[in-house]
């Protein structure tokens, strides 16, 4: 077990570590519209404070008497974002011919453009698909892989980076490993060493979920990355839970592959996901969707792996709009104001719901957006249908009582939820 002093230093280091970046809040144009208040850019230099975070929680539909802690699963899109997607959806239902609708395939490479420099990537090596699923099973299907070699996974990998690889080994013959780490991690090695121990000469992918959604565990993607590619072994990175939390450079992590939903912490339109492929690793891999706009020697990610025939196309030309909305916030702000959500929630349940035991480690620097507890002898989908009928929270019945803040959510709210969870404790 490390001392006091290693852990606090450990996180201090530790979301880097997760691959969150240092891009400093970026100031762009102030958005809004007719029917809800602009939102600005924080003063640059200091952190936003509450009064900031209130304002910003205006941008999003939800009703005053709700209180959302779903984002693990799905989140709200800001006002921005909504009405272009419903503008673009009205203008389709008007006019679905060819002429009209090429101003979406401009969209879809400005978004493309865009979500590159969101994740520190080249424009080539990004695309866009339906969510993470989608994403991981590219990866699943997309890489040749024989009786003999080993794919290594988290135990607590989604089904679509888990299951998917056992359906495929079934058929082709290779192997899959499963690590575990410690239900109540000390330190960064715990998370580490595990896998370090786990690697063999067979091994040719390691797969995890960078944050986990069923115990809220956040693994140091960079050092797992480092570790697998000093032994010529691909990673996929589900970004499931990080991507739209975590200011984060792909480049600096050093993946080979990344996956993400936009409607999770993105907080941007429904049914996206985003596929990063490093350049150096697209050899390996072969597309599993073909149709129509696929072309062989296709040269970006988006062409090669992401052409899925007819798609909602207003959906896709709301991602412009959700990139603006981060950088206009800034990237770190978001990030930190996650962490701060969450640090205060668990200090909070720790000194106030004795009941409760924590499923996601205390620390922020071994754990994401998500914190998830649990009442011994009570069930979870009971409780949280509790919390949602009677106080009006949306939390999640998984792996526990999960409860995952994001930017919508003010101090106030955690302090509801504290309350509430005081009320079922009893
Ligand atoms: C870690 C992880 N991976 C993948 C997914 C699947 O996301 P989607 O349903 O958007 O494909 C989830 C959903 O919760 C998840 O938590």
């Amino acid at each position: 077990m490390k001392t006091e002093t290693s852990v606090q230093n450990e996180r201090r280091h530790f979301l880097k570590r997760l691959g969150a970046g240092s891009l400093a809040a970026i100031a762009l144009p102030v958005f809004g519209n007719e029917s809800h208040a602009p939102f600005v850019a924080p003063p640059s230099g200091d952190a936003p404070d509450e009064k900031y975070w209130e304002q910003i929680r205006k941008q999003f539909a939800v009703p005053p008497n709700l209180i959302m802690l779903n984002a693990a699963n799905l989140c709200p899109p800001p006002a921005a974002v909504n009405e272009q997607v419903k503008k673009m959806l009205d203008g389709l239902e008007k006019d679905v011919s060819f002429q009209y609708r090429e101003q979406f395939s401009e969209k879809r490479k400005k978004a493309v453009e865009l979500l590159a420099g969101f994740t520190g990537v080249a424009k080539e090596e990004i695309g866009i698909t339906r969510n993470t699923s989608e994403s991981n099973n590219i990866i699943v299907n997309g890489l040749d892989l024989k009786p003999g070699d080993e794919v290594l996974l988290w135990d607590q990998n989604h089904p679509s980076n888990g299951s998917a690889w056992e359906q495929r080994a079934k058929r082709y013959g290779f192997t899959v490993k499963k690590v575990s780490v410690p239900a109540t991690p000390q330190s960064v090695e715990d998370l580490i060493k595990p896998f370090r121990d786990a690697i063999t000469p067979q091994t040719k992918l390691l797969g995890f979920s960078h944050i986990s959604n069923t115990s809220g565990i956040g693994l140091p993607a960079k050092e797992l990355c480092k570790l697998a590619a000093e032994k010529n072994v691909l990673t996929l990175l589900d970004g499931a839970q990080s991507f739209g939390f975590l200011d984060l450079n792909l480049k600096d992590i050093g993946c080979d592959f990344y996956t993400g939903s936009t409607h999770k912490w993105f907080m941007g339109p429904l049914e996206n996901g985003i596929l990063y492929v490093k350049k150096e690793s697209a050899g390996n891999l072969w597309p599993n969707i073909i149709s129509a706009g696929w072309k062989e020697g296709a040269l970006t990610v988006d062409e090669k792996y992401c052409m899925l025939g007819q798609r909602n196309e207003s959906t896709l030309a709301g991602l412009v709009e959700t990139v603006n909305f981060h950088q206009t916030i800034g990237k770190k702000n978001i990030e930190n104001r996650v962490v701060q959500l969450n640090t205060y929630l668990k200090d909070q349940i720790k000194s106030k719901v004795p009941g409760a035991s924590f499923v996601t480690p205390l620390y922020p620097e071994l754990s994401g957006g998500v914190t998830i507890i649990s009442f011994p002898g009570k069930k979870p989908a009971e409780l949280s249908k509790k919390l949602y009928e009677t106080h009006g929270i949306a939390a999640a019945p998984t792996g526990g009582i999960r409860m995952s803040p994001h930017i919508y959510n003010t101090m106030s709210d955690m302090d509801k939820v504290v309350k509430a969870l005081q009320a079922l404790s009893v």
